[in-house]
């Protein structure tokens, strides 16, 4: 695994673009932290770690749609660009930058 170091953090190169189904996820584990990486259906990739603020639900066998996805436990709707749940009170999960270099997605760990 290739590893950048940058001011903000540590990029870190996870998988191939293409290896991400359109309107689906993968899910990957740094440092002991599963992340859930998710391809919108405008192609973009956002990644949140993999744990609903609700009830601790795998976002990554959630439903993707527009830059939401919809937790598969109890349907809690959660902005992918900020890791913010709709309903409000609802708490937030934990966003990180991705960016794709080359056909390859980074996230910033
Ligand atoms: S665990 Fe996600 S909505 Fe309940």
């Amino acid at each position: 695994m290739k590893v950048r170091r940058t001011e903000m953090g540590t990029w870190i190169k996870i998988i191939e673009v293409e290896n991400i189904p359109s309107m689906g996820a993968r899910k990957v584990v740094i440092a002991n932290e599963e992340i859930a990486l998710f391809k919108t259906r405008d192609e973009l990739i956002f990644a949140v770690k993999n744990e609903c603020p609700h009830k601790k639900g795998q976002l990554s066998e959630g439903l993707v749609h527009e830059h939401i996805i919809t937790c598969p436990l109890h349907n809690l709707d959660i902005n992918l660009e900020n890791g913010v749940a709709l309903e409000e009170g609802a708490g937030c999960v934990k966003p990180y930058e991705t960016k794709i270099e080359e056909g390859m997605v980074y996230i910033q760990f």
